[in-house]
């Protein structure tokens, strides 16, 4: 990957920051630019070992700025894109769809339009990865699992803005030939995640003996992948996945949400010197996720096969890690909680 430029987008979040750290770290010749909004999911902290990289630039911006991107894609020679910027969280998009609709559709038409004008006549080398998720295949029932031929049927505001700007992509590699390809990944968990998905959050809130709400019966069912297997598959893909192709990546490693949250209430009873079931007592039930998914699963066999990608780590083995991780890390979590994590691009940054 010599003398190759890299923009990731998202980088400041929780799966960009592991990802921009890999590249960083494996491609030394490789310049990697990461641009990120920082919009409250974003934190320039998540990379503070990698920041004086020689190969590594942050920039700070929004991919649906047409004027900004366009200045980018002037600065840098960017031959490779790794889009992973987006609203993500479903919850907030049954609140705040419009958000929704400006990033994950509107901004990544705005990426696909300046990497065509800027690789126009030689695609030669170039690509254009787009990072989405499981939830564009909509719900299953208690049996099947997601393959890479499943028809979509997003379900949420949030599922539905990645739906369609995963159908844009495939578009522009159909339509003008753009080299891309794209994965679909199941929940991800570990290290650097914004404590409003499940497992922080319940972390968080075990550790200062606060509830934990479980929504609806906690029979929801989800397929879960550490983090930086997720980031390997990424850039397993991204080195020798196949142009116009889409690859699902999954833990095949499904839980309720219920079982998943008893085994974290034991795990922290135990590593907090709690008495049993301490934790546990916290688990309470709350009102239901509107059009809340019964269930994802992957058949994660096609990158198993083409690329030799597997899950690199056991579950508890997975959650025990990331569980020691956030008990280490009580100050990212305080400085996440407070908003001061924020701050941290104004005294790392603004005068450069
Ligand atoms: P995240 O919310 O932790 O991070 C998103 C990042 O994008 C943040 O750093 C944010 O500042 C940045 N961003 C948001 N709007 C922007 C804009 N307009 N311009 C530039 N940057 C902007 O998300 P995540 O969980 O790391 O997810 C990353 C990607 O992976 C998303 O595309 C998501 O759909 C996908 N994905 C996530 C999961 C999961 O379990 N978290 C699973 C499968 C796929
Ligand atoms: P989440 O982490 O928001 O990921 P996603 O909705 O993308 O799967 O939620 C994971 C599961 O946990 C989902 O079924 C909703 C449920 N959930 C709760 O029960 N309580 C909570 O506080 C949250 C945030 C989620």
């Amino acid at each position: 990957m010599k003398n190759k430029c890299i923009l990731i987008t998202g980088g400041a979040g929780f799966i960009g920051s592991h990802v921009v750290r890999n590249f960083v770290t494996n491609y030394p010749e490789t310049q990697i630019v990461n641009l990120d909004l920082l919009t409250y999911a974003g934190n320039l902290e998540n990379l503070r070992d990698i920041e004086n990289a020689p190969n590594y630039r942050f920039e700070k911006g929004d991919i649906s700025d047409e004027a900004f991107i366009s200045k980018l894609f002037d600065k840098y020679p960017i031959d490779g894109i790794i889009h992973l910027a987006a609203e993500s969280h479903v919850d907030r998009s049954i609140t705040n769809p419009m958000e929704f609709i400006r990033t994950n559709i509107l901004g990544t038409v705005v990426l696909l339009n300046h990497a065509k004008q800027s690789w126009q006549g030689n695609f030669e080398d170039k690509l254009f990865y787009h990072i989405s998720t499981d939830e564009v295949y909509g719900s299953l029932g208690n049996t099947g699992l997601f393959t890479e031929e499943t028809a979509y049927d997003p379900k949420s505001p949030y599922s539905a803005s990645k739906a369609s700007s995963d159908h844009l992509v495939r578009a522009y590699y159909n339509t003008y030939g753009l080299p891309i390809v794209i994965s679909n990944c199941s929940n991800n968990y570990g290290p650097n995640q914004f404590p409003e998905k499940l497992l922080p959050l319940a972390i968080n809130n075990i550790k200062n003996m606060k509830p934990i709400p479980i929504y609806g019966k906690g029979d929801n069912i989800r397929d879960w992948l550490f983090v930086k297997d997720h980031a390997s598959a990424i850039e397993q893909i991204f080195n020798d996945g196949k142009t116009g192709e889409t690859y699902n990546i999954g833990g095949n490693n499904e839980w309720t949400n219920l079982d998943l949250i008893h085994l974290l209430c034991k795990i922290l009873d135990e590593k907090l010197n709690r008495e049993p079931g301490t934790s546990a007592s916290l688990i309470s039930f709350v009102k239901d996720r509107a059009g809340h998914d019964k269930r994802y699963a992957i058949d994660s066999t096609k990158i198993q096969e083409a690329l030799n990608w597997e899950p690199s780590l056991q579950f508890e083995e997975g959650l025990e890690i990331t569980v020691d991780w956030y008990l280490k890390n009580q100050k990212w979590m305080e400085r996440i909680v407070s908003g001061a994590y924020q701050e941290y691009y104004k005294t790392m940054y603004d005068n450069r």
